[in-house]
Order: C-alpha cells, then sequence, then structure tokens
C-alpha cells in the first residue's frame, strides 16, 4: 500500500517569479492538504546534502546553485497515493515534454528551473520531509 504523504518545493525561480500563489492553488485543486509549510532558503550546503543522490551527475553542481539561490516553499503535502499523484500533478522533469496543464509545463522555464520539486518514493518523502520539518511541525 502507498503513503499518504509527500514532499514538496516550490524552486527558486518559480518564487522569484512570483508564481507561490498559482502553484499553491493547483495543489488545492487537486485535493492535497497542506500538512506543514516553511518559506525558507537553503545554502549550499544544504541543497548539496539534499540532492546528495545526485552527486556524481554532471548537473549536480548547477542543480545545487540554483537551489541555493534564493528562497523557497517546503512543505509536506497529504493526499492518497500521494506521491505518484503530485509527480503526475507537476509533470516531467523536463518541462518540454511535461503534460498540459501540469505544473512544470504552466510555470517551469527550463530542465535545471522547473519551478517545483517532488519526491519520488514513500521512503524519500519521509527523509525529505524530516530535512525540512520537526514533528511538532506537522499538522
Ligand atoms: P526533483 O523533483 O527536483 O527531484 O526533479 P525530478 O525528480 O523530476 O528529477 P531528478 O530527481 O532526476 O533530478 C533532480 C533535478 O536535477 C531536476 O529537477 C532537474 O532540475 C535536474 N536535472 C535532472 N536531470 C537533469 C539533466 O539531465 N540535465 C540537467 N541540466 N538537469 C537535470
Ligand atoms: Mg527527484
Amino acid at each position: 500500500m502507498s503513503g499518504n504523504q509527500t514532499f514538496t518545493m516550490i524552486k527558486p525561480i518559480a518564487v522569484k517569479n512570483n508564481y507561490i500563489g498559482p502553484i499553491l492553488k493547483l495543489i488545492n485543486e487537486a485535493g492535497f492538504r497542506i500538512k506543514a509549510m516553511k518559506y525558507t532558503h537553503l545554502n549550499k550546503q544544504q541543497a548539496m546534502q539534499f540532492y546528495a543522490v545526485h552527486a556524481d551527475k554532471y548537473f549536480y553542481e548547477e542543480l545545487t546553485s540554483f537551489m541555493s539561490s534564493g528562497p523557497i516553499v517546503a512543505a509536506i503535502l497529504e493526499k492518497e497515493n500521494a506521491v505518484a499523484d503530485f509527480r503526475k500533478l507537476i509533470g516531467a522533469t523536463n518541462p518540454e515534454k511535461a503534460e498540459e496543464g501540469t505544473i512544470r509545463k504552466l510555470y517551469a522555464e527550463s530542465m535545471s528551473h522547473n519551478a517545483i520539486h517532488g519526491s519520488d518514493s514513500d521512503e524519500n518523502a519521509i527523509i525529505e520531509s524530516d530535512f525540512f520539518f520537526s514533528k511538532t511541525e506537522r499538522y
């Protein structure tokens, strides 16, 4: 059985472009409830730690510089089948390949500047949520 929570970040480019409101509206309309939320700013070291799984990739430096370049919105979201349904709502990593109506299709600029993060498994949803939130910050 799949879990009912996932973790997301509205990435620096989407915050900068003033898309927090429209993105949260789509998330709510898709049936997700917000269990925790934080407007924050990762430093380079934190971004490197968050994306450590990509440490050996050619885009790691660009990815972690970008993710620490400005404020983000981090949140824990709840819904049945949360991880898979949220990945569907955000669309493909490359926004050129994202389906119509998905968050990345609507608000991403490029592969690097792709507007939003979504956990890729229940296990990672927990790890990523724990990275930003203590147990008492979840409702
Ligand atoms: P996240 O939700 O941010 O984790 O994206 P994802 O799960 O759709 O993709 P993945 O975890 O594989 O990669 C993390 C991030 O690295 C992506 O969101 C992209 O911004 C970036 N990335 C992934 N693959 C590539 C690539 O081939 N080229 C470049 N330039 N960036 C990439
Ligand atoms: Mg990923």
